[in-house]
């Protein structure tokens, strides 16, 4: 099948998120500048850069009930600071809870039943029950094309300034994936652990 992006695929749902999978969660923390900690899912996440390294995340559209920017994106323009917490098997329902479209005033850890833990580096709170931590600062908002302007779509670039491990999920100086037990988000309301890990070495040349 073929389908224009935008027009009418004929299946069930949109296959667009079914198609570029497994995607890693980032599951960030935030503040405003009050202090209200924020706490909330991005899949549109992932690992771009070493030196230094960064991650992008993507917010798109608005505050599902209050209209505006969605909580994570007002706080992190505002205060240039956030957490990626590494979101797992065992964190799946807090995780989930995380991403109710809850008013800005409230505190997602309370609502999550999760425990804060400070950062050193950054005022975002770091989810503590989670095994691994990435203290960023903003380094950009990159506006993305979106069909309505009131539904804004944006690139977050963030840098990570401090990588917090858990030491259960380190086995012999490395991270072990059964561990680690990382979740990633599939289509629809689909998601996956990691399993049938297996290795390639890359080609030198010639
Ligand atoms: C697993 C998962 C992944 C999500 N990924 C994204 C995403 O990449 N971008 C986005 O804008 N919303 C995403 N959402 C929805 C947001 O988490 C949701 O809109 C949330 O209410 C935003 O919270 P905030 O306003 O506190 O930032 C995701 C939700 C879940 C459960």
């Amino acid at each position: 099948m073929f389908y224009k992006a935008g027009e009418p695929h004929g299946l069930k749902h949109n296959p667009f998120n079914a198609i570029v999978v497994p995607r890693p969660i980032g599951w960030i923390s935030s503040v405003d500048v009050d202090g209200v900690v924020n706490l909330a899912p991005y899949s549109f996440f992932n690992a771009v850069a070493y030196t230094p390294p960064q991650v992008i995340f993507a917010v798109t559209g608005r505050h599902a009930t209050e209209g505006g920017l969605k909580d994570t994106l007002a706080n992190v323009q505002a205060t240039k600071e956030f957490v990626v917490n590494l979101a797992t098997y065992a964190l799946r329902e807090p995780m989930n809870r995380s991403s109710a479209p809850a008013p800005r005033a409230i505190d997602e850890f309370t609502l999550a039943g999760l425990t804060p833990a400070p950062a050193r580096l950054v005022k975002p709170p770091r989810v503590a029950e989670s095994p691994v931590h990435l203290e960023c600062r903003l380094v950009q908002v990159v506006p993305l094309l979106t069909g309505d302007p009131r539904s804004p779509n944006s690139l977050v670039i963030g840098e990570v300034l401090g990588v917090h491990i858990a030491e259960h999920v380190i086995v012999d100086g490395m991270i072990d994936y059964d561990r680690l037990d990382a979740i990633g988000r599939l289509g629809y309301m689909d998601y996956t652990r990691i399993a049938g890990v297996f290795a390639l070495e890359r080609p030198g040349w010639p």
